[in-house]
């Protein structure tokens, strides 16, 4: 399991300040508006913002709003770092379990060109499952042990179901669900509320300040935010998943940090991803 290291922890702290000197977040979008009224919105404020990042490119976060990475990232690609991750996760994916029956036999499609129908609402348990949770269902319920949900072959999995759905855009469902609407709803609490000590906000780093430089890193919009999933980070030296990137972040909002599968987490990834519908998937992605 992973856990911000304490240098981690000094450099967000750092970034904490950077933050409450930048950042005044956007009023939060009133209570109770409906979600397609509020995804729009959303996505006109990114649009407006940065008026010559085409629709397409959202989901290559600080690449798509800043020149000089860019080119970075374009000499990065030659050799994409992510490569053995997608070695890895096709040979894993191919391999029956025990029982002969494999993963792409739990998936829509075979698990082809799926991923951006991802996090889903499930009717069953009334909650929501990402990505990496239905990966670890599939194993479960075919007598296999679970994965670490945040790297290793977890990671190496989603790189495949990201790869086979680059292109295709987010198409996040909210059924018509009471239990639904509250998901979503406390997911957007979780984005816009500031609540741990040092009163920052999900928004107050990744709405207004996006694009702008905090320490080394340009500050990724919101919108598209998840696209790019599973990532490759430098600063990590290994793949992480979505809830390795939202774990890391958030422990800067919340005074303790939450278990990897919390339902907080599963909600939040949820708001953020269908705030992202119509954006394409890019991933696996890399970062600095
Ligand atoms: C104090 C500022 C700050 C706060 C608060 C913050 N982040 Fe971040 N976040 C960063 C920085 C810096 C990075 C690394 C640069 C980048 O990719 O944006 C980052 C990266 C990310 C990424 C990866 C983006 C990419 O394209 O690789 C995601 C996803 C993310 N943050 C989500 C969140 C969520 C969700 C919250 C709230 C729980 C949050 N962040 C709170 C500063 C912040």
């Amino acid at each position: 399991m992973i856990t911000p290291s304490p240098r981690d922890r000094f450099a967000l702290a750092r970034y904490v300040v950077c933050a409450l000197l930048l950042a005044t977040a956007p009023a939060k979008a009133e209570d109770k508006i409906d979600p397609e009224t509020e995804r729009k919105a959303f996505q006109a404020f990114f649009f407006a913002k940065f008026p010559k990042v085409a629709k397409e490119e959202f989901g290559n976060g600080p690449y798509a709003v800043n020149e000089s990475m860019r080119k970075q990232w374009k000499e990065m690609m030659e050799f994409p770092p992510y490569e053995f991750a997608l070695d890895e996760g096709h040979a894993e994916w191919d391999k029956p379990f025990a029982n002969g029956r494999r993963y792409a036999d739990c998936f829509d499609n075979k698990g082809q060109g799926v991923r951006q129908t991802y996090p889903r609402f499930i009717a069953a348990t009334g909650q929501v499952e990402t990505l990496e949770g239905a990966i670890n269902r599939c194993r479960v319920e075919n007598g296999e042990k679970p994965l670490d949900p945040m790297t290793g072959l977890m990671a190496s999995l989603a790189a495949v179901m990201s790869e086979s759905s680059q292109g295709k855009p987010f198409a996040i469902v909210i059924p018509d669900d009471p239990r639904a609407l509250a998901a979503y709803e406390r997911g957007e609490e979780f984005f816009y509320s500031r609540k741990g000590q040092l009163g920052v906000s999900c928004a107050s780093c990744h709405m207004s300040p996006a694009g702008e430089r905090m320490r080394g890193d340009i500050l990724a919009p919101a919108l598209g935010i998840m696209a790019a999933m599973p990532i490759y980070r430098s600063d990590w030296g290994s793949m992480g998943t979505s809830i390795r990137r939202l774990s890391t972040c958030s422990f800067m909002t919340r005074a303790q940090p939450l278990k990897a599968d919390d339902e907080d987490y599963r909600d939040l990834e949820y708001f953020l991803s269908y705030m992202s519908n119509g954006i394409p998937i890019v991933g696996p992605g890399t970062r600095p």
